[in-house]
């Protein structure tokens, strides 16, 4: 077993972060624009198209079961969801009962999954996970990605990138930093709000250019209270760039396809070429990406 597995500072800090999803329940609904008819049509573009319809599909970090609930629906393979949090976990399990046995969800930390013991699957959703949780767990995570993956199944990963997150990540470091971590949760994004508030009016008075900053700053102000909580409070937040995906699954086989939403990256000849055309763009502000990746080796 691996230091990084037995860590129990690291153990701590995935339990930490999971209570908080108890503490402060995250439930969006499922995103039709995720479905396996869209992913794979995406897919198909780069010649892995595959029938959506009878498809084995992986949710890692499947939270409170909306998005493994509806596929569910939309196929007639196997389902497996994974979390962490109990409270996300045990709606997990109801919402998706009447497909039971065929869906199944596990309460586990992701250190203590092994590719082996989930199994092979079509689909993997990871979704607003990847950049809550520490470096260990993400190595950990493209691991489980790649080892999960059949041959020319597709994982759509979503991840902040470029310029604007990268300030974001910046602010979320002074906000924890200002605000005290005992106080009740609606204590902390008040305070953290107020803090955003006077950062603003200070840069108003400095002059120069800071259009970047502020837009940014506005931009968190009207994040939405859960998300604000979660994302600003959360010690592992970060950014994410597409190439460094691509290394780090491509070194398994795993390579980077286009966005859900996609760029224009059609002439660019590889996987490579196009993850770093991808964060080009991303340089330019930047925001939230739904990538796509294919198991094509
Ligand atoms: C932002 S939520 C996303 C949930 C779901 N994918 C969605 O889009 O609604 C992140 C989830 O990751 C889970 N998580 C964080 N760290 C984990 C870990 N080490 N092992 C398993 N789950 C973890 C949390 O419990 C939480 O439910």
């Amino acid at each position: 077993m691996s230091g990084e597995t037995t860590d129990p500072v690291l153990r701590g800090l995935n339990a930490a972060i999971a209570e908080n999803y108890d503490r402060v329940p995250y439930d969006p609904p499922a995103s039709p624009g995720l479905d396996p008819a869209q992913v794979f049509a995406l897919a198909a573009h780069y010649g892995y198209g595959r029938d959506p319809s009878a498809i084995d599909v992986l949710d890692l970090g499947c939270g409170t079961g909306a998005q493994l609930e509806r596929v569910a629906g939309l196929t007639t393979g196997n389902l497996l969801g994974t979390d962490l949090s109990r409270s996300a976990y045990a709606q997990a399990v109801a919402r998706t009962a009447r497909f039971a046995p065929r869906c199944r969800v596990l309460c586990a930390d992701f250190m203590d999954l092994d590719a082996d013991a989930l199994g092979q699957f079509d689909l993997i959703y990871h979704i607003g996970v990847l950049y809550v949780t520490p470096p260990a767990v993400q190595r950990r995570l493209l691991e489980l990605i790649a080892g999960c993956l059949k041959p020319g199944g597709v994982a759509v990963i979503s991840y902040y990138a470029g310029t604007v997150p990268l300030l974001m990540a910046g602010l979320h470091k002074v906000l924890r930093a200002s605000v005290p971590p005992y106080l009740p949760t609606g204590e902390q994004v008040r305070l953290a709000k107020a803090q955003i508030q006077s950062i603003l009016a200070t840069l108003g008075k400095i002059g120069g250019d800071q259009r970047l900053m502020m837009g940014m700053l506005q931009q968190v102000l009207g994040t939405e209270e859960t998300i604000f909580f979660h994302e600003m409070l959360n010690q592992s937040f970060g950014t994410l760039s597409t190439s460094a995906l691509e290394t780090g699954l491509g070194a398994r086989g795993v390579h980077f396809l286009n966005w859900m939403q996609p760029a224009p990256f059609e002439k660019d000849a590889g996987a490579r070429e196009r993850s770093m055309k991808a964060d080009a763009y991303a340089f330019a502000g930047g925001g939230y990406y739904y990538g796509v990746f294919c198991k094509t080796e």
